[in-house]
């Protein structure tokens, strides 16, 4: 096989890139190695950036998103059982986000590749990397993880696989710095039928810890809570869930969680997580490859579209005006927003979560930080610039 841009996984950043190049009339084609099933049923985080939006659209892929998203004005902070809107749209001009699964966003995106007649090869196993040193590398692959090796022969290979592809471990590991913060805590995750509790996010820091309750549409609701990163979900019965969710999102103002059918519930650790570079020689890396966020604050997707679209300027650049200088300014690019994404990111889980390894006086101060977003115009419109997502620079 032979194309352009050859693309390892078809997550976010594949599948948007995917989007992106076909616009520009740039040939790609996806390899991934979960079926296509298990991509379209991964349960992860919901909330899409306003540029994200605007560019679901761009691309003609927005149609059910426009349908079944819940917008949001705002979301609200939690803390010793009080509850402070914080005013999104006014803090930043106007500026909203969405809260539509991930899963779905990758159900449209797919659907829409292949509607195009675009190349994406489910269930590959074995998949390696090659001279991505010389100008022409290429992704050796077996179909269904055992059929016949087959190789694609491309200009530039890009690892859009995830934290534990072959992508990142491709950059040789002295050319490679990697930063990593493992939190204490983790978060159970349920998705429940039941109608809305509350009309937008609520982040709470209350009792034991955080608590999160989100929606994915009118009768099914996503919560989570802080809880031990090594529990076994076996340990959690939906009567145990549900208290420690009405005790962390309680309130004394007779509001009432709305309790359903748990169907779905998991553990997920929390870490943060950056590898620079962010390429090396024909091959670009992008998201969960590059880097992790913890999920508070939702940035995961939305810093895997921003990689592929600084990328796919970059591409274009190169292919249509012959200049790489787009293209060996990627990572740098990418970083400089990356690591404010990591910051916000960071600060949103210090300052949400109890962790038992820090001392009182760390816990007052993120009380403090809390209410300084209550009562600083300029704290909560730095959290709501960082919350829509930065401007790219
Ligand atoms: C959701 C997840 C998040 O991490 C977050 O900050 C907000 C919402 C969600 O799954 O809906």
């Amino acid at each position: 096989m032979k194309t352009q841009v050859g693309i390892i996984g078809a997550g976010p950043a594949g599948l948007f890139l995917s989007h992106l190049l076909h616009r520009l009339g740039i040939g790609c084609i996806i390899i991934e190695s979960r079926s296509r099933h298990d991509v379209e049923q991964t349960v992860r985080a919901g909330v899409l950036e306003h540029w994200v939006v605007a560019l679901m659209n761009d691309l003609g892929l927005g149609e059910r998103m426009m349908r079944e998203a819940h917008v949001h004005d705002g979301i609200t902070l939690q803390w010793n059982r009080e509850r402070h809107h914080v005013d999104i749209k006014g803090l930043t001009g106007g500026k909203r986000n969405v809260v539509y699964a991930q899963h779905e966003v990758l159900k449209d995106l797919i659907a829409g590749r292949l509607a195009q007649g675009g190349e994406i090869v489910f269930g590959v196993g074995g998949t390696t990397i090659r001279d991505i040193d010389t100008d022409h590398p290429a992704i050796d692959f077996r179909r269904d993880g055992t059929g016949a090796l087959e190789t694609i022969l491309c200009d530039y290979v890009v690892g859009a696989d995830g934290f534990y592809g072959p992508g990142r471990q491709a950059i040789p590991a002295v050319h490679r710095n990697e930063y990593q913060k493992i939190y204490p805590f983790g978060w159970l995750g349920i998705l429940t039928r039941a109608p809305r509790s509350w009309e937008e996010i609520i982040y709470a820091n209350q009792g034991d810890g955080f608590a999160l309750l989100s929606t994915r549409s009118p009768d099914v609701q996503r919560l989570y809570f802080q809880c031990d990163p090594n529990d076994d979900i076996a340990n959690w019965s939906d009567a145990r869930i549900w208290e420690q969710l009405q005790a962390r999102l309680g309130t004394d103002d007779g509001w009432t969680l709305t309790e359903g059918p748990i169907f779905q519930k998991g553990i997920i650790p929390l870490r943060s997580f950056v590898c620079e570079p962010m390429q090396y020689g024909r091959l670009f890396i992008a998201g969960d490859a590059a880097h992790i966020v913890p999920p508070t604050g939702a940035k995961g997707l939305n810093l895997a579209v921003a990689d592929v679209l600084v990328l796919s300027r970059a591409l274009e650049a190169h292919y249509k005006n012959d200049s790489r200088d787009l293209l060996d300014r990627y990572s740098a690019t990418c970083l400089r927003r990356v690591w404010k994404a990591e910051r916000f990111s960071w600060y949103m889980t210090t300052m949400l979560h109890r962790n038992e390894r820090e001392t009182d006086f760390e816990q007052r101060i993120h009380f403090a930080d809390l209410d300084l977003v209550r009562t600083s115009e300029a704290s909560a419109r730095s959290l709501a610039e960082n919350y829509v997502g930065l401007p790219f620079d």
